[in-house]
């Protein structure tokens, strides 16, 4: 069965990896509940899907807004049905500024979208599916700069860090019930997040894959972490890196 016929809720759907996970499950079948703060953004992903003749639902809500959420998750029960996926890609990661140097507001703001959005969101997903019986699929995204340093962006590596951290704990207060959670940790994806702090010209240098990947590619793990196939996966953080975690600072042989 799938996701087919199946609501999945997912965040920052208006752009990137969020909407290229958003095509591909509906793509699947999937009823898709598409989050984000972007109105534009949503607009053109609903047509997208509903032209295929796939139900789909933009819903505005700024995800750090843990009373939106509830609200959101409240309609998307009503219009479509529990939620059976939670894909929570939504996250902001502003220009690189030294933590000494930012404000604390600024810091409190990435949190709160990076690290509280996935949390009310998470919140929200787990009673349906538990109210529902069936179990569940939810994943999460993280970055390489959970576990390598990105000078310049402390707070948003702690928010990744921290994600990586509820994603295994989830993953063991929820495998009684037959939810799976798992965390993406990807690297360079082609979006408007990366063409926005585009990284240094060497870290393709030294990056085995020596290119950035594509939302698709990301959308393509998330297909399988949902798909029935996936359920002894659980608790896992899955670098989709083109091998960076791998590299360690060495430079990829000239051959
Ligand atoms: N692109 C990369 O190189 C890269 C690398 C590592 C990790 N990531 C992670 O991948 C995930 C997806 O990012 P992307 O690359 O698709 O970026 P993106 O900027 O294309 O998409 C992010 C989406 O989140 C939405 N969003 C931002 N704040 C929101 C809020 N408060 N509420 C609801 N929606 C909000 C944005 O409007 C946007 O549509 C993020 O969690 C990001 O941290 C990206």
């Amino acid at each position: 069965m799938g996701v087919s016929g199946r609501v999945a809720v997912v965040t920052g759907a208006a752009s990137g990896q969020g909407r290229a996970t958003s095509l591909r499950l509906a793509g699947e079948g999937a009823l898709v509940a598409a989050l984000d703060v972007d109105a534009g953004g949503l607009a053109s992903l609903v047509d997208e899907i509903s032209d295929t003749g796939v139900r789909c639902r933009g819903l505005e809500v700024d995800v750090s807004d843990a009373g939106a959420v509830a609200a959101a998750f409240a309609e998307i029960e009503a219009d479509l049905g529990r939620a059976y996926v939670l894909a929570a890609a939504a996250a902001i990661y502003p220009p690189g500024v030294l933590s000494h140097l930012r404000d604390p507001d600024e810091t409190a703001r990435i949190f709160d979208v990076n690290l509280m959005g996935v949390v009310h969101c998470a919140s929200a997903a787990t009673r349906q599916m538990i109210e529902e019986g069936r179990g569940g699929r939810i994943i999460l995204w993280s970055s390489i700069g959970a576990g390598a340093v990105i000078a310049g962006h402390a707070a948003y590596c702690a928010g990744k860090a921290g994600i990586e951290g509820l994603g295994r704990a989830l993953a063991a207060e929820l495998g009684p019930y037959g939810i799976t959670v798992n965390t993406i940790a990807p690297g360079a994806i082609d979006t408007p997040m990366l063409s926005d702090t585009p990284p240094d010209p060497a870290y393709y240098e030294v990056l085995p894959a020596g290119r950035a990947g594509a939302p698709e590619e990301v959308a393509h793990l998330v297909s399988y972490l949902c798909s029935d196939a996936s359920g002894f996966m659980t608790g896992a953080v899955l670098a989709l890196d083109g091998g960076l975690s791998g590299v360690n600072g060495a430079v990829r042989p000239d051959v």
